[in-house]
């Protein structure tokens, strides 16, 4: 069965999740996603039964607001959603801008999970205000409210009673970490600086991003890092230090959507870092053999 995904968000780990899983370990009580956006690898781990409990966590509170609805609140979110989709035609477009404005002005989370649907691949954007200013994808309607009323309802199965919902800056929510715990870390900004990234709320800077890193190490927690990658012969991302002893493993992210625009053939690889702990927690599981086959094939 295709496990469900309520809305396109960019920078999304739906389609490399079954790559991901291989590396969490049996025995997590716990997966966290400081950096939730769409909660794809925690979806997938609950679909699967790997992992109790869920901490889902994203910077951009009207996006964890969403959240808690589409776990709490499934078919008051899917009529509301509804009642919008429905009420755009025959002006699709109009009818987006002004949803755009009321979000801006109420956050309230069906319009946000209507304009989700309604962008170019779920491409968040905010003004420096934090205003909500992407444009409408005109060709298409947005997912239909029978899809999406079944994409809640199991999401929200799911997750309901067994999840955490949170929205605070990713250091606060690696500072209260367990060993038990796995994180699973998708930072948004990879530059070498801070520069405000305007693909989401809010970036992330890398000597921030090293520092904390380097806090959980010192903390012994298990955590998978997705960091960089490479499309066609292009690397994304500085290096992260060697200090930081992570071991890096490649997985196949598919073609790039910019490749294929541009009829080039150039694959995406993805870099995934394992901390200290976490290597040595998949060793005394026995469980590396596994993951480490996995990665084999995986590896390009
Ligand atoms: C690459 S996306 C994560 C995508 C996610 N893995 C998924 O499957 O959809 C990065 C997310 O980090 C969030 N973010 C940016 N800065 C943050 C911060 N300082 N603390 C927590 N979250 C942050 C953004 O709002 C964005 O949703």
């Amino acid at each position: 069965m295709q496990v469900p995904h309520p809305f396109p968000y960019q920078g999304s780990k739906r389609t490399v999740a079954r790559h991901i899983l291989p590396f969490v370990p049996r025995d997590v009580s716990r997966l966290v996603e400081p950096f939730c956006g769409s909660a794809a690898i925690s979806i997938a781990a609950a679909s699967r039964n790997i992992a109790r409990h869920f901490w889902l966590n994203d910077i951009d509170p009207a996006l964890m607001n969403l959240w808690s609805w589409i776990i709490d609140r499934p078919d008051a979110l899917a009529s509301e959603y509804e009642r919008l989709w429905n009420e755009q035609h025959p002006h699709r477009k109009d009818f987006f801008f002004r949803i755009r404005d009321e979000f801006n002005s109420s956050r309230q989370p069906p319009h946000l999970l209507y304009l989700l649907a309604r962008i170019v691949k779920g491409s968040i954007r905010y003004s420096s205000q934090g205003m909500f200013n992407q444009s409408p994808d005109n060709r298409r309607s947005g997912m239909r409210p029978a899809t999406m009323r079944k994409s809640v309802s199991r999401v929200s199965g799911l997750l309901r009673q067994r999840s955490e919902l949170s929205s605070l800056d990713f250091r606060e929510v690696l500072s209260s970490l367990k060993q038990t715990d796995l994180a699973y870390l998708d930072p948004p900004y990879q530059g070498t600086s801070f520069a405000r990234d305007h693909r989401y709320y809010a970036g992330v800077a890398y000597d921030d991003l090293v520092d904390a890193l380097s806090y959980l190490n010192d903390m012994r927690i298990s955590y998978i890092l997705s960091y960089d990658g490479r499309t066609g012969s292009k690397n994304h991302g500085k290096s992260l230090p060697s200090y930081l002893a992570l071991t890096q493993r490649h997985i196949h992210a598919g073609r790039s959507s910019q490749a294929t625009l541009l009829g080039k053939d150039s694959l995406t690889v993805e870099s995934l870092y394992l901390s200290p702990a976490l290597t040595q927690r998949l060793r005394d599981t026995a469980y590396e053999p596994d993951s480490a086959n996995f990665t084999q094939r995986a590896l390009v």
